[in-house]
């Protein structure tokens, strides 16, 4: 996984993303007409109540003993935040063709990921951050024992969906998957190295090795695996990957953008906020163009990366045309 993320970087660059002034995204939704904004805005409404009612399921009652560590668990997935993960998996699978629930258990598994990684990225020996979502973090509402073996439950949870997929070869595929995406080589070794970033005589290249372990590997699980979920194979799959990999950088500098902790790992320790910006079009660019070959399949993924630009240009400029 290391290896074949470092060669995703590698492809990434080499395919021209990073050169600024490209021509903006084309394509599927057509820079003229823009996109279905309402259809798109329904398509993430119904994925995020559909995924919510998955996780309530896949998640043990609150008031089950250890109702301390369930409670905890719950407190950290719901309300939830943006459940973009989530929606990647589906978008995959609607460029695959497929019924959007065979990604569910795709979707689910990175969502308790990703909430995994938040609890243990705010504790005290690492972000230390007291406030996730506007709320106590959950080792401040619990403590930071229970806030460890919350995370670690969040873990488990999120590998037994792995065997729910309907072919058994995928599901297999899709656990040694999302076993490499976390491990030591991936998000966990991507922390590690956050934590020990020294922003003094750092590189581009420093940043985005850091970004693309522990928050694009788990962006382009999604896509990879909500495609296997649906059948995808050959080079389909590499597309919708592709596609992750570059939306899942761009979503960091996004997040760097919006959130200037000086104690952090970010790319504006190596790049100005107007090359920043624009590093970040040219990766949405990309990944846009990774997709056009699905055609109309691919609008909820082209939607999505058009959206984060556009989020990201009302944050920073006061555009309108984004959802939340
Ligand atoms: C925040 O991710 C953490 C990063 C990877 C930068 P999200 O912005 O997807 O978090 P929620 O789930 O919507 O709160
Ligand atoms: C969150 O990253 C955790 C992972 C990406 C695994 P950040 O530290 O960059 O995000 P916030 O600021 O806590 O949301
Ligand atoms: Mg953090």
């Amino acid at each position: 996984m290391p290896d074949e993320l470092a060669r995703r970087l590698e492809s990434l660059r080499a395919g021209g993303s990073f050169s600024h002034g490209g021509a903006g995204p084309r394509g599927l939704f057509g820079s003229a007409a823009g996109p279905d904004l309402a259809a798109l805005a329904e398509f993430m409404s119904a994925a995020r109540r559909r995924t919510d009612a998955a996780l309530d399921e896949a998640l043990p009652p609150g008031s089950q003993p250890p109702a301390v560590l369930h409670g905890a668990v719950r407190y950290a997935v719901f309300p939830g935040g943006k459940r973009l993960r989530p929606m990647l998996a589906f978008g995959a699978a609607s460029a695959g063709g497929a019924d959007l629930d065979r990604a569910m258990p795709v979707a689910v598994a990175a969502e308790l990921i990703h909430t995994c990684s938040l609890v243990l990225d705010d504790l005290p020996a690492q972000d230390n951050n007291p406030l996730r979502r506007g709320q106590p973090a959950a080792h401040i509402a619990f403590d930071g024992a229970t806030a460890m073996l919350a995370g670690s439950a969040l873990l488990s949870a999120a590998f037994a969906q792995c065997t729910r997929l309907a072919d058994p070869a995928a599901s297999a595929a899709v656990g040694t998957g999302l076993a490499d995406t976390i491990g030591s080589r991936g998000l966990i070794g991507g922390q590690i190295d956050d934590l020990a970033f020294d922003p003094s005589g750092a590189s581009v290249e420093e940043v985005e090795h850091i970004h693309l372990r522990k928050t694009a590997a788990l962006f382009r699980f999604s896509t990879w695996a909500g495609g296997v979920a649906a059948g995808v194979t050959g080079q389909d799959l590499d597309r919708l990957e592709a596609f992750g990999c570059a939306y899942g950088l761009a979503f960091q500098i996004a997040d760097d953008l919006r959130d200037q902790d000086p104690r952090e790992c970010s790319m504006l320790h190596v790049l100005s906020r107007s090359e920043a910006t624009a590093r970040m079009s040219d990766l949405l660019d990309h990944a846009t163009r990774e997709i056009e070959v699905f055609g109309p399949g691919g609008w909820v993924l082209a939607g999505l990366a058009r959206n984060l630009a556009a989020r990201s240009s009302r944050e920073h400029r006061g555009a309108r045309e984004a959802l939340a």
